[in-house]
């Protein structure tokens, strides 16, 4: 994958080398284009040294022109990442100037664009910073982060910089892009979504799964190298770059889809909010409402992430437990009765879990667990997947990939 990475006149700029290698790491080919401020933050030398390419930072630099032009540059990149990102480069992409280089090749390219803000905190939550994010988000650019906490400036807030590892991931994510990671050469099969369980046929039984929280699994897990299955019931998210997906409706369905895909694969991830009960008849038409009340008789459905437990040679298998009171307490009896390697215990309500972009979670494994506060499903599903793909191996008896050398940030 091909990185043209932005770097602008912000502190956060002293990462930049970290975020260089993070990306060539997971096997990005990076072009620096830094802007004049973000010399005065961090050195030419350095950049150069572990990109292994020049620097480009003038747009009349006849003889970098004569080498690869501003054009060929916009072309060239399958992604171009701005980290980190000043308000001042999100107005100049919003208003569509191009006075430097990095706004020409922003203007001049058709890869995706992605931002990772940093700043003073009063500055992000400056009306002015929060109206260009929102026409940025609107054009189709990714805005990544920022992080809340301790800044440069002593004070505490949301506009840090995200950590060059987390963006790396996301870029790759963003792209599609297969990069060397956690999961280089694993299966991973993850179920996202509601089911939907006919009645007649207009009419089914389901929940409010919007698919978000698995759709992001998917998304991470490809970001760390995995070939990812996504078998998803109905939502109306797009699919993630990188990843098969299978399109389902009932419980029964997306049971022959998990185990159709299942064979071969290194870790099942069952996110999906699967019915529990279907009606036990499907009406061949609509059924008419001649009485005053009516009873639908319900059957137990196929309890998808129990089977794949019980298959001989089963996958590192994680369930999630979605639960509106005692949630560890369920949570760690599901562990046990359906024979998990790990569950993610959330809670689920009116107002957290289901169809939200944020959720907290906490994990649970035998003689272990972790807490994760709440966060976007991005970041958490992030996390996730580094603690699955660390616990995974050690089920395994290798602490990591051979040969790997991308970290995990999970201890
Ligand atoms: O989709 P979002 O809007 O982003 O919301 C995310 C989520 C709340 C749906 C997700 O984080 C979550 O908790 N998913 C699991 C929902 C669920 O069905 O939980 P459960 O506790 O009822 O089921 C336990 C586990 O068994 C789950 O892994 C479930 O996928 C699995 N299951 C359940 C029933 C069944 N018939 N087959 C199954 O495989």
């Amino acid at each position: 994958m091909n990185v043209v990475l932005g770097i602008t006149g912000g502190i956060a700029a002293y990462k930049a080398p970290d975020l260089v290698r993070r990306l060539r790491e997971r096997g990005a080919e990076v072009q620096i284009v830094m802007t004049a401020s973000a010399g005065e933050f961090v050195t030419e030398t350095a950049l150069q040294a572990v990109s292994g390419r020049p620097i480009r930072s003038n747009l009349w630099d006849k003889e970098a022109e004569a080498a690869m032009s501003h054009i060929e540059l916009a072309r060239w990149a399958d992604v171009v990442l701005i980290a980190p990102a000043t308000a001042e480069v999100m107005a100049r992409i919003v208003s569509g100037g191009a006075p430097d280089l990095l706004s020409t090749i922003c203007l001049a390219t058709e890869a995706p664009i992605a931002l990772a803000p940093a700043m003073n905190h009063v500055m992000w939550s400056n009306p002015a910073t929060q109206a260009n994010r929102q026409v940025l988000e609107e054009r189709g650019i990714h805005i990544l982060g920022p992080g809340i906490g301790s800044q440069a400036c002593g004070e505490t807030g949301a506009g840090r910089m995200l950590e060059p590892d987390a963006i790396a991931a996301t870029v790759f994510s963003i792209t599609g892009a297969k990069g060397k990671g956690l999961l280089e050469g694993r299966k991973v099969v993850v179920t996202a979504g509601p089911t939907r369980e006919a009645i007649d046929p207009v009419r089914y039984i389901t929940n409010r799964s919007s698919g978000k929280m698995g759709y992001a699994i998917a998304s991470a897990a490809a970001a760390q190298g995995a070939d990812v299955v996504l078998i998803s019931g109905p939502v109306s998210i797009s699919a993630p770059p990188g990843v098969d997906i299978v399109n389902v409706e009932s419980a029964e369905d997306m049971y022959t889809a998990t185990h159709d895909a299942i064979t071969d694969a290194d870790i099942f991830i069952a996110a999906a909010a699967v019915a529990d009960y279907r009606p036990a008849n499907l009406a061949d038409q609509k059924i008419k409402k001649n009485d005053e009340a009516m009873n639908l008789h319900l059957v137990r459905c196929p309890d998808i992430l129990a089977s794949v437990a019980a298959l001989d040679g089963a996958p590192f298998t994680v369930g999630f437990a979605a639960e509106t009171e005692n949630v560890i307490d369920y949570a760690r009896g599901k562990l046990e009765k359906k024979k998990l390697d790990m569950i993610v215990a959330n809670r689920v309500g009116k107002d957290c879990g289901f169809d939200r972009d944020d959720n907290a979670a906490t994990v649970l494994w035998r003689g272990g667990e972790r807490s994760f506060p709440n966060s976007s499903k991005v970041d958490l599903a992030r996390h996730l997947i580094e603690l699955a793909a660390k616990h995974f191996y050690a089920a395994r008896g290798s602490e990591t990939q051979p040969g790997l050398t991308v970290r995990s940030n999970i201890d």
